[in-house]
């Protein structure tokens, strides 16, 4: 998508009611290979593309955060020609993306079990995040290897090491014990989940940070979401009213 496109597709967009953090499950690049009679990798390298190109729009608008499902614990269950397929599309797309984050001030995170991935590509993601660590902007947090079970599971060690060397009283943990003990300490919870692909599950997914989220399913297979698809979601997102478990007439007085 070029720069012309883009800021069409943001024009009178009303940035005050924009969500501060997306996530995205980005799935259905198989069947998009499959109903073109191709392999499923050239599926998963069109979907790069739609990756860059949310990822800019997403910069445009001055979202704060982007969290993608890249690469969840349960798809090492795969054949392991695609999962070697996709640890090499994706640290070698995102290598090849660099020039552009750096240019657009987006810094990269990454949210999973790291140990996982091979040497190869572990070390070239861990390039990228070096490499715009100074960056301000929008934070493309990328799940890789990553379940929302596995996360809540080392957490709960995490906070069980602590109580037993005495440095933390069972009393006193709390919600932000927890939070703060999750892969995504310090990024504040997605205002909206995304899924494209047709599924309406949620498939290990940030199960504790989205408590609150709004859900958006959609039947776009991933490789074709654009960004029209995507400023319409935004679009419906401000309209809909976020009460957190009060009354409507609480959140929105003046709808009395
Ligand atoms: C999502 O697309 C990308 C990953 C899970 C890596 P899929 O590969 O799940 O595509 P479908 O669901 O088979 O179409
Ligand atoms: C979810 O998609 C994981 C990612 C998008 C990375 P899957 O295709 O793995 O989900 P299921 O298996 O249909 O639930
Ligand atoms: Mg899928």
């Amino acid at each position: 998508m070029n720069e012309q496109q883009n800021s069409n597709i943001a024009e009178g967009i009303n940035r005050n009611l924009l969500p501060r953090h997306v996530a995205i499950i980005m799935d259905g690049n198989g069947r998009w290979a499959k109903r073109r009679g191709l392999p499923r990798s050239d599926g998963h390298a069109e979907g790069v593309n739609t990756v860059r190109r949310i990822t800019r729009l997403s910069s445009d608008l001055g979202i704060d955060y982007l969290t993608l499902y890249a690469f969840s614990t349960e798809n090492w269950n795969r054949p392991k020609e695609e999962v070697d397929t996709l640890m090499h599309l994706i640290s070698w797309a995102l290598e090849r993306e660099i020039p552009e984050l750096l240019a657009n001030n987006v810094r990269m995170l990454i949210i999973g079990d790291l140990d996982r991935i091979p040497e190869g590509p572990r070390n070239v993601l861990l390039g990228c995040l070096e490499k715009t660590a100074h960056c301000t902007g929008l934070r493309l947090v990328l799940s890789l290897s990553y379940s929302s079970r596995w996360e809540i599971t080392e957490a709960a060690k995490k906070i069980a090491r602590r109580v037993a060397a005495g440095e933390l009283s069972i009393d006193n943990i709390d919600e932000a014990t927890i939070s703060d003990s999750l892969a995504t300490k310090g990024i504040p919870d997605p205002d909206i989940l995304i899924r494209t692909g047709g599924e309406k599950r949620v498939s290990n997914y940030l199960l504790w940070q989205i408590a609150y989220s709004e859900f958006f399913f959609t039947d776009t297979l991933w490789p074709d979401f654009d960004g029209a698809e995507y400023r319409r979601i935004l679009e419906e997102f401000a309209g809909r009213e976020r009460r957190f478990g009060k009354t409507s007439e609480q959140v929105n007085p003046k709808s009395n």
